[in-house]
């Protein structure tokens, strides 16, 4: 159980994400805590302005500010929906887009109603809306902070000129079982890498002023603990301590309120006992007093009604009453606060000042989002027409593709390929799929304008090389029928590029997987492919990691491509042929065998860490370490680190540390690597992990060149929650790891002392 008592502590520390700040001298920009969002210039009568609202409302109109039906995208509005919004009765729609759609909707509100208060319009703008990115987890691997949150702005002018005001991005779940499927939507498996991608994509998709017409109110989601489902199920129970929820699945939550995040979603599942929809401890508590955002909190869709099934309410009406008093302010779908809350509170069991809270904050968004001065900022069809899939946009595609591929394995450097290879078999099920590489979510990308690996590898060769193509058989499906006609193909050519994974369905929301194996027939295509003895580079499109032991072991060249997006196949193609250099690393650990599920590089030791010895914390039949650990991702030069140096090897509790490493590209051609620099603290009062990542920074070197890293770690990046829940540094040895990945790193000591 938790102890209420102990979240009323100050912590000793600002949170731990986002302080690092870059030495003098050092060629990046130092990070430093971010402001929040510029406020809008009615900022000061705000306050009153909302207040002079509330009190002119029924309590039947403050309800239909918190209630959130659905549309039907770009179809006509239903006539109950119609009805509801010219009575004042919808706070705003979710799948309703389009400029003209959105408009004729706002005009119902604002021209008909009484008080003619505008509607938000929310959609799962997740990477991209017509300019699709590569999906979160790829675009994790990249690592890159400037270019997660220019895919999110770019993402924001695009929707807020179909009318969009409000998307239900960013996804801040961490997710440290591959079973499950949203594990696609997220940053991946680390707290600080969550955290960093999190604030980029509020202020990406927010911009620097919430009442520009090209600003998109976020909503990390889904508050809280979501992916932390048991044995990877979506929606499925989650049990976590205390101290976990705070040190992994908070601080990316945390992230997006310090950037100023408009909203949060509730998430679906319970913890410990109290389904996250019903937990005042985490939309009051936590999100409120402890963090003071003044965002508003939406519930998942139905998750309000849900609490029936959860076995916490016997009633709509008692659901409605948990979820309002928790926190919750808008209602996705369930209808329970617009149709039974009033009663409620005329029969005094709900007091309207927690219904005038909730209200308070939903006008706080729209006043931010200037809606009042112009309810139609968001709804012009001129703009709608001219900024879909502009060049800039597809050329950044591309570029932000390429960046999250990751090399997995090349074998005696079979990539980058020859551009003069006389003939190449691209074979497999997805090597000319339009509609997986737009992956889950995917809003109003379309397949007609994705680039296949097959079309970008024909854009790519010269017109010497033939290009044979089969695909050998479906993604899903029994049939051995193609291998016959794809083999002979293999047989004709000097390389096979075979493209094989999930396709778009099999992750993202209930798309969980008990294996992790390549789905249907297709490791055995890859086994029958590789009887040719042809040389392979496997590709991998998938939402989640796969296990890839068999393919490890025998094929060549293995590239990790997740799904990027409309550019997917020129940016491989980009990749292939060494046009683009892979600088991509796996925000996420792929086990050996999906019973490691749940694996993550930032484990604890435990009282018996494995050893050759029997009675040690390990597997019979399969080793503990994973197949790619974390932060993983080869490229086509090398990179020697040395000379690892700390400004001290004793400093203070208060003091910062200086820690730099020399980066040579020892290689021939010029490259990106990202520099990850991890510590553990030896013996403290509770017990620490392994490795926590605590500073990352990508670097480009020219073949031959060395730069000199540097990091300053402050003491919030030493500190953890003690026993009593308080960030505290405690004096003792301290590993600072440097390197390239999670598991190859060196290594240095130091002493915090009193
Ligand atoms: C349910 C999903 O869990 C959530 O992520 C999404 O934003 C809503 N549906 C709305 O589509």
């Amino acid at each position: 159980m938790i102890d209420m008592r102990i979240f009323q502590r100050i912590l000793v520390f600002s949170p731990a994400i986002l302080l690092i700040v870059a030495a003098p001298g050092f060629s990046q920009p130092a990070q430093t805590k971010p402001a929040r969002a510029e406020a809008h210039p009615l900022d000061a009568g705000m306050q009153a302005k909302i207040e002079a609202l509330l009190a002119r409302m029924t309590l039947e109109e403050k309800l239909g500010q918190l209630n959130q039906p659905s549309g039907s995208g770009r179809n006509e509005l239903k006539e109950e929906h119609k009805a509801l919004a010219r009575k004042g009765l919808v706070g705003s729609f979710l799948n309703v887009v389009g400029a003209e759609r959105t408009r004729q909707a706002q005009e119902m509100a604002v021209k008909e109603s009484r008080l003619g208060i505008p509607m938000l319009f929310g959609l799962d703008v997740i990477h991209g809306f017509r300019t699709t990115f590569p999906i979160p987890l790829a675009a994790a691997s990249t690592w890159d902070a400037d270019a997660v949150k220019r895919a999110a702005r770019i993402a924001a002018v695009e929707a807020t000129a179909a009318g969009i005001n409000w998307t239900f991005a960013p996804m801040v779940d961490i997710a440290r079982d591959p079973r499950w499927g949203r594990i696609a939507e997220g940053a991946g498996e680390d707290p600080y890498l969550g955290a960093i991608m999190a604030a980029a994509q509020v202020r990406g998709f927010q911009g620097k002023d919430l009442s520009a017409n090209e600003a998109l109110l976020a909503c990390a989601k889904h508050f809280a603990a979501y992916g932390g489902a048991e044995a990877g199920r979506d929606y499925n129970t989650v049990d976590v301590s205390e101290r976990t929820l705070r040190e992994i699945y908070l601080p990316p939550f945390k992230a997006a309120v310090e950037a100023g995040v408009g909203s949060l979603m509730s998430s679906f599942n319970e913890i410990g006992g109290v389904p996250s929809t019903a937990s005042r401890w985490l939309m009051t508590d936590v999100l409120r007093q402890e963090w003071n955002s003044d965002g508003f909190v939406v519930s998942d869709w139905t998750a309000i009604a849900e609490l029936q099934p959860h076995g916490v309410a016997a009633s709509r009406a008692e659901a409605g009453m948990l979820a309002l008093q928790a926190g919750v302010d808008m209602d996705m779908v369930s209808g329970i606060y617009l149709n039974d809350l009033a009663a409620m509170v005329r029969e005094k069991k709900l007091s309207e000042e927690t219904v005038n809270q909730a209200v308070r904050r939903v006008l706080l968004a729209k006043f931010k989002l200037g809606l009042f001065d112009n309810p139609y900022r968001h709804a012009d069809p001129a703009r709608e027409q001219a900024v879909f899939l502009q060049k800039q946009y597809v050329d950044f595609a591309r570029e932000f593709a390429q960046k999250a591929v990751i090399l997995l394995k090349n074998e005696n450097n079979l990539l980058p390929l020859n551009k003069n290879v006389k003939t190449l078999a691209v074979l497999g099920p997805l090597a000319d799929d339009k509609a997986s590489p737009l992956g889950p979510w995917h809003c109003e990308g379309r397949p007609e304008n994705v680039v296949t690996v097959l079309q970008g590898l024909r854009n790519k060769v010269s017109p010497q090389t033939k290009i044979l193509y089969a695909k050998g058989c479906a993604i899903d499906s029994d049939s051995t029928a193609g291998f016959a006609e794809a083999k002979r193909l293999a047989q004709q050519a000097d390389v096979v590029i075979l493209v094989v994974g999930e396709n778009e369905h099999m992750s993202g929301e209930a798309a969980s997987r008990s294996t992790l194996d390549l789905p249907g027939v297709q490791e055995q295509f890859v086994r029958a492919i590789h009887e040719t003895g042809k040389p392979i580079v496997m590709v991998l499109l998938n939402g989640r990691p796969l296990v890839l032991s068999w393919a490890t072991e025998h094929v060549p060249a293995i590239v990790e491509t997740w799904f990027l997006g409309i550019q997917h196949g020129n940016a491989v193609a980009d990749v292939l042929f060494g046009d683009a250099n892979p600088s991509g690393k796996l925000p996420v650990t792929f086990p050996r065998s999906v019973g490691q599920a749940p694996i993550y590089y930032n484990y604890k030791n435990t009282g018996r860490p494995v050893t050759e010895y029997k009675f040690t914390s390990k597997y019979l039949d399969v080793p503990n370490t994973p197949l790619y650990p974390f932060g993983y991702g080869l490229s086509y030069t090398t990179f020697a680190y040395s000379n690892l140096r700390l400004s001290a090897d004793k400093i203070k509790m208060n003091d910062s540390l200086r820690v730099s490493a020399e980066v040579k590209n020892a290689g021939k051609v010029k490259g990106d690597e990202v520099v990850q620099l991890y510590i553990q603290d030896e013996v403290a009062s509770v017990t620490r992990p392994v490795k926590e990542l605590k500073a990352f920074r990508r670097i480009t070197l020219n073949a031959g060149e060395t730069k000199t890293v540097e990091f300053v770690l402050q003491p919030e990046q030493l500190a953890f929650y003690n026993l009593a829940m308080k960030r505290v540094v405690e004096p003792g040895m301290f590993k600072i790891f440097v390197g390239t990945n999670s598991a190859e790193v060196s290594e240095a000591r130091f002493e915090v002392v009193e």
